[in-house]
């Protein structure tokens, strides 16, 4: 099959375009034809790329969280799938992605694609959504009525969070650069801010929760802004406890788990025209290295996603 693979750690500089074996499924994984794979610019930086799930090195690495796609084949002990089902999902982080022609997930990462939308559009939905289903709603717990200020909204986390938010009753304000503005207004936030002219911390307070894709400053800042017994609740790093306490707050740091359940849910509101994927671009799979270069230049918004139907010819 061809691939994306890296050779060596590093950035988009190591990837390279070319033929590798083809997968094989193991117990209660399934063999996909893959359509289309959602990239994730900082995935080339996480040491789960390059690792098994045991800790040992894994290289070469195929890259690609997110996946659409039809499924070809099943190892033994698969009931949650079929045959020819068209399925997307999270692929499990130590282990191959989904930039390739064919990629073996776990059966039970795997839900039916929502039946609105092509395999482009849903390659662009697991990781960002699950992530920021479970910010929302496993971590901070948000409830309707509740305001919530999302840092980064216009990124691939940061554009579903804000309309999960919605959907659940919350009032959402946001920072982003001022190019995505309108597009938040759409999808209802309130108050935007640029954060490239304006501290967050001067215009916004007492919210319940902050959701943090950026940390570093943005995150040290953001404890001004929560009301006391708010939550902080960070995708980017993990919150050191003085400042929480100091802020009478929850600070809280997870990394994105693959959920079945959840996705058939977020199909269900992606069918009911309740909440929508974002798309930045879509590059054939050859120009993966490209489709990286454009995400780690920043301003992104919504997702970047590997055309894989018409993945391009090998040089
Ligand atoms: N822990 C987990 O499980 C998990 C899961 C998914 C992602 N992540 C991490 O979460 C982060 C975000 O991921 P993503 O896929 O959403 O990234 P992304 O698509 O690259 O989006 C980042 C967004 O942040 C904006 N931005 C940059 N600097 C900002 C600042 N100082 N304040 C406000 N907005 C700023 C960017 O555009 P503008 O600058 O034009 O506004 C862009 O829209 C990454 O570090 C990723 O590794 C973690």
């Amino acid at each position: 099959m061809r691939a994306i693979r890296l050779h060596a750690r590093g950035g988009p500089e190591q990837l390279v375009y070319e033929e590798a074996p083809l997968p094989a499924p193991a117990a209660g994984e399934a063999l996909l034809r893959v359509h289309a794979a959602g990239i994730t610019p900082t995935e080339l930086t996480w040491s789960e790329t390059y690792q098994a799930p045991d800790g040992h090195e894994r290289l070469p690495t195929i890259p690609g969280h997110d996946v659409s796609g039809v499924v070809e084949a099943l190892g033994p002990g698969v009931s949650e799938v079929a045959p020819d089902d068209a399925v997307y999902g999270l692929v499990a982080f130590p282990r191959d992605g989904s930039a390739a022609e064919y990629v073996a997930v776990r059966a039970a990462d795997l839900a039916p694609r929502p039946r609105s939308l092509d395999h482009v559009h849903a390659a662009a939905v697991p990781l960002s959504a699950l992530t920021a289903w479970q910010a929302l709603f496993i971590h901070a717990g948000l409830e309707a009525g509740q305001r919530i200020l999302i840092h980064g909204a216009a990124g691939g986390v940061g554009a579903f969070a804000a309309q999960l938010a919605r959907w659940r009753g919350a009032r959402v304000d946001a920072t982003a650069s001022a190019r995505h503005h309108e597009f938040l207004r759409e999808l209802g936030v309130e108050t935007v801010i640029d954060y490239r002219t304006t501290r967050f911390e001067e215009v916004i307070r007492d919210v319940d929760v902050v959701l943090d894709t950026i940390g570093g400053d943005t995150m040290e800042r953001s404890w001004r802004v929560l009301r006391r017994g708010g939550t902080l609740v960070s995708v980017a790093a993990p919150p050191p406890p003085e400042p929480a306490r100091d802020a009478g707050a929850r600070g809280i740091f997870f990394i994105v788990e693959p959920s079945r359940a959840q996705l058939v849910e977020i199909a269900r509101l992606i069918d009911a025209g309740q909440i929508r994927p974002v798309l930045d671009a879509v590059l054939p799979l050859s120009r993966a290295r490209e489709a990286f270069e454009r995400g780690l230049a920043g301003h992104v918004r919504g997702k970047i996603v590997l055309r894989v139907d018409d993945p391009g010819s090998l040089s």
